[in-house]
């Protein structure tokens, strides 16, 4: 007799929660129907990114999901992401809070995945500070010669046979953010290397992927293994950071900051010492969580950019010996492109932002979450809700770009090749308070990289194989968008 009780019980619970959901969802943007528990959690395989356009054309730019218990609104279209994004920017600038992000973060003590805070603001400040300092300009700049001249002599002994680059392009954009961070550069041999590399495609594959426990929070007290994993990885990569933390400290001279790490070490001792900060937001957890967000957000992203930007040349010789041709002009045969050459290379900038165009690294940008109870379109969006900006559909709108599916960096160009005002659809790094800080890192960095392989190598596709795969890989779930595993043949460009 129990027994049958608590199955009514529980059955009229779920049905009376899906009601008051499905009450709910009358003020919030239109979506499709969702089940009662898991909402729409398994309706859609793939990459949700592309699904989400399929919705949109029966749902409407702005359209409402359930991940599980979780209300989610996607916003498929520039207006909407502005609107959100720029427009009502602090409402909709939180970050889902989840179990994976809480245990990564240490408690949300980072910049990336943390809450709209006051201590979010003040690691925001410290880390542009930090970048201004020792990842900008000629600094950066030599960072990116000294990484590139290694990786050129290593390229040059693999000329004419077919290669993935992929680890040594991991190589050659580690050394540029680990020395601005923590002042190191690694082998391929190396061990710290080997694991960073290792957690790093981990973390894109178990946060790409996300665990139950993320939307159903009660699952937190069970042994999932992606919760195991999660921690194992936090172990493995701030235990990493904290090492750097702990020896820099030990031979730390404040008339002499070397890198990212002394510079936030010297904002913490202006808090504990001057109080010019706030002492209880700069632990040694902030700190080497920081580091981390400057690793994590620095090198994925700027490794997948390189990876799709030498396969699309590869896939495109044409675009590719205007690159190199353009870069001929510019810099002669006797250097590496510098920062300096990039007003005179205006198809070479064209061609980066066309990679960045099809390539949508980000293509749901990082997920928010509206900080107040707020409105979009006229409709409710309470506090918490999960927001998702496509900005893979802004990118390959043909309303905006015509032909979206095809490689053109001359769509950037007037009919001068004179560089015309950026579309506002290209929105790689996001928009509004949370928009990506790196972004002139990135755009600065991604320059010097792919204009120093391009000046001194041809990338082709070897002999005998077909039209390469332009398509994402679906590993992950849609959160990263990178090229599946390719090779090219590589011939070195005369000097
Ligand atoms: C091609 C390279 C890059 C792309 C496409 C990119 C893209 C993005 C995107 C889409 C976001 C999420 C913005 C949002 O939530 O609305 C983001 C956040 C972030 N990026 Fe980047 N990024 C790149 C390079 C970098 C670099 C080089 C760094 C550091 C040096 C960096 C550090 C960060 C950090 C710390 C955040 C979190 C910001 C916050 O939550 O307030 N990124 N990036």
């Amino acid at each position: 007799m129990w027994l049958m009780t608590l199955t009514v019980g529980l059955v009229t619970l779920v049905l009376v929660t899906w009601l008051r959901d499905y009450v709910k969802r009358w003020r919030m943007p239109p979506g499709p129907f969702f089940w009662p528990i898991i909402g729409n959690l398994f309706s859609f395989g793939g990459q949700f990114f592309l699904t989400f356009i399929d919705l949109a054309k029966t749902y409407g730019d702005v359209f409402s999901l359930k991940l599980g218990m979780t209300d989610v609104v996607v916003l498929n279209s520039l207006d909407a992401v502005k609107e959100a994004l720029v427009k009502k920017g602090v409402d909709f600038a939180g970050r889902p809070k989840t179990l994976s992000g809480d245990i990564f973060t240490e408690g949300g003590k980072d910049i990336a995945l943390t809450d709209y805070s006051p201590t979010w603001k003040l690691h925001r400040k410290l880390f542009h500070s930090a970048i201004r300092g020792y990842a900008s300009g000629e600094n950066l700049q030599s960072k990116v010669h000294e990484s590139l001249e290694d990786v050129i002599a290593e390229f040059s002994k693999m000329e004419g046979r077919a290669v993935d680059l992929e680890d040594y392009i991991y190589k050659l954009v580690y050394n540029v953010i680990c020395s601005a961070a923590f002042g190191v550069r690694y082998n391929m041999d190396d061990e710290e290397f080997k694991t960073l590399m290792k957690v790093s495609k981990d973390a894109a594959e178990v946060f790409g992927q996300g665990t139950l426990a993320d939307v159903y929070p009660s699952l937190r007290y069970l042994p999932l293994p992606t919760i195991t994993a999660v921690k194992k990885m936090t172990r493995e990569f701030f235990g990493i950071f904290q090492r750097h933390v702990e020896q820099h400290k030990e031979t730390f001279d404040p008339s002499n900051l070397r890198d990212i790490t002394d510079h936030m070490i010297k904002a913490q001792k202006d808090a504990e010492e001057e109080g010019i900060h706030d002492v209880t937001a700069l632990t040694d957890t902030h700190l080497r969580q920081t580091i981390g967000d400057i690793f994590g957000g620095g090198t994925d992203t700027t490794i997948m950019t390189l990876r799709w930007a030498i396969l699309f040349l590869a896939a495109h010789p044409e675009v590719q010996e205007k690159v190199a041709a353009e870069l001929d002009g510019a810099v002669g045969r006797d250097r590496l492109p510098e920062l300096s050459d990039r007003e005179a290379t205006p198809y070479t900038e064209a061609t980066i932002h066309e990679v960045m165009r099809m390539g949508s690294i980000a293509p749901l940008s990082l997920p928010h979450a509206t900080t107040v109870d707020t409105t979009l379109r006229g409709y409710q969006i309470p506090k918490g809700t999960w927001i998702m900006p496509n900005l893979w559909a802004l990118h390959h709108d043909p309303a905006t770009w015509g032909d979206p599916d095809v490689f053109r960096p001359e769509r950037f160009l007037d009919e001068n090749g004179k560089p015309i005002p950026k579309p506002a659809a290209l929105m790689p790094f996001s928009a509004g308070r949370r928009a990506c800080p790196g972004e002139a890192v990135a755009k600065a960095d991604t320059f010097l990289l792919l204009g120093g392989l391009v000046h001194n190598f041809r990338f082709r596709i070897p002999e005998g194989e077909g039209p390469p795969d332009l398509t994402p890989d679906v590993k992950g779930g849609g959160a990263g968008s990178q090229p599946s595993p390719y090779k090219v043949v590589m011939t070195c460009r005369k000097k």
